[in-house]
């Protein structure tokens, strides 16, 4: 099958190039031309891991290919995907859908022969028949089906995600269209993936209440670890003791800083804003789009009080992307949490993995070189993002560099009894912490 991705993202290029590790030929557009030409080039625009070695090695095999022109890239293709962007609209959280539909202009003056017009970006309820409408305007013979295929993948394993995923939901309405995206999808037959054949709404909703459902999930561990420390119980044990219940399940029952990342923030706000305007309000997402704002501040004033006021003091940062594995800043925590630390007169050093490009970008702050850079002469170190090089600091070395010996642990991935123990003031997110040694 021929292929043409419009939008070479998070999603568009790991999807384009697992696609293309399908055995389909496809080729990956993107109106940026830096992006395209460093593509081109061999360098990946994002940190994703495994992420290079699946382009090159298509690339190599002939099978992915780069564009800057949508006309070229859809000569011969049996489907396009549209997968670009698609951020919160200013004021009112809907979901800002200018660059879909100025990508179907560029696609209906483009199709020739037969092609599915498959719309992989989260888009609210009605996008695709708006899509279809917007083709039939310019193009007027085209000769097309629409598609919606929302995708699922997780950025920091977003190819082991493409590859595997739990299903596939594809909305559609005629065998024609159907065929293509099951000949799309047919080499995940071998691993059994079900393929959920929906309305083009369904499929349009499914995305939507998937990702409102999880940001629900992660809100109310984050409330019940609010109440934990209140009562003095543990969220990590209340989170073990209810996942283990089979109905509830075990994933995303980690409390934190509030969820972040390019998904949940504006999928929650288009959600809740799409169910105001159809007469059907969602409630429970309304809370949850303020619940989780509310609490990105919280833990601002949770560090403010652990260091007894941050005015005059350093505040050493680990971790500033919305989650480990990605360099992906956006509605990250750290957004609301540092200017707000900044604002209450303290001075900030971190460091990110990966994340130090984009952060320098949003955020005036010293970035450093690692972790331990990053401590030196604080006056006490608070763990934003839980990257796997974060989990094992050695901690003699950490008291040394501190002034205090302070943490703040926002993902909880020390345990209270061992950092007391090692003589450190300890405080994370709903567990009770026994006084430094
Ligand atoms: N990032 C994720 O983890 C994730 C997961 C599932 C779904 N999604 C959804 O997928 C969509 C894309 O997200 P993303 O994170 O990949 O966005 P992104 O901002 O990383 O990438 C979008 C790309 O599209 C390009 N683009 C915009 N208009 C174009 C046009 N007319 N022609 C060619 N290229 C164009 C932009 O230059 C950009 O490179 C969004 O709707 C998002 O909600 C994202």
């Amino acid at each position: 099958m021929r292929i043409a991705m419009i939008g070479t993202g998070y999603v568009g290029l790991v999807s384009g190039a697992c696609l293309s590790e399908f055995g389909h030929t496809v080729v990956c557009v993107d109106k940026v031309e830096e992006k395209i030409a460093a593509l081109r080039a061999g360098e990946i625009p994002i940190y994703e891991p495994g992420l290079d070695e699946v382009v090159a090695a298509n690339v190599a095999a002939g099978r992915l290919s780069f564009e800057t022109d949508i006309r070229r890239a859809m000569q011969g293709a049996d489907a396009v995907f549209i997968a670009v962007g698609t951020p919160s609209r200013r004021g009112d959280g809907h979901a800002d859908l200018t660059y879909v539909y100025s990508a179907a202009e560029e696609i209906a003056a483009a199709i020739g022969r037969y092609v599915v017009v498959v719309t992989k970006s989260t888009v609210p309820v009605g996008t695709s028949r708006e899509v279809e409408t917007i083709i039939r305007r310019v193009n007027p013979g085209a000769d097309f089906d629409m598609a919606s295929n929302p995708e699922f993948l997780r950025e920091g394993s977003a190819i082991e995600d493409f590859r595997r995923p739990d299903r596939v939901v594809v909305g559609c309405d005629g065998d024609r269209a159907r065929e293509v995206m099951r000949e799309v999808y047919r080499p995940l037959y071998l691993h059994e993936t079900p393929i959920l054949f929906t309305s083009r709404e369904s499929a349009e909703l499914i995305k939507y209440a998937a990702n409102a459902f999880l940001a629900t999930k992660i809100t109310f561990i984050n409330e019940m670890a609010d109440l934990c420390e209140a009562v003095g119980a543990d969220v990590q044990d209340v989170a073990r003791g209810i996942g283990l219940d089979g109905r509830i399940g075990n994933k995303f029952l980690h409390a934190g800083p509030g969820f972040g990342g390019s998904c949940f923030p504006k999928d929650t706000l288009a959600l809740r804003k799409t169910a105001q305007d159809k007469g059907a309000p969602t409630r429970i997402v309304e809370a949850v789009v303020q619940v989780n704002d509310a609490r990105k501040l919280a833990m601002a004033g949770k560090i403010e009080k652990a260091f007894g006021g941050v005015k005059g003091k350093t505040v050493a940062i680990l971790g500033l992307t919305f989650k480990p594995n990605t360099d992906d800043m956006r509605d990250a925590p750290s957004l609301v949490i540092v200017p707000d630390l900044q604002k209450k007169g303290a001075t900030i050093r971190a460091f990110d993995p990966e994340g130090a490009r984009e952060a320098h970008k949003l955020l005036n702050i010293e970035l450093c070189k690692d972790a331990y850079d990053a401590l030196d002469g604080a006056d006490g170190v608070v763990i934003l993002t839980e990257w796997n090089q974060f989990r094992a600091l050695d901690m003699a070395r950490v008291k040394a560099l501190l002034r205090t010996p302070l943490m703040v642990d926002l993902r909880n991935i020390y345990n209270p009894a061992q950092m007391a123990k090692a003589g450190f003031k300890y405080v994370s997110v709903g567990r009770a912490t026994p006084p430094a040694a």
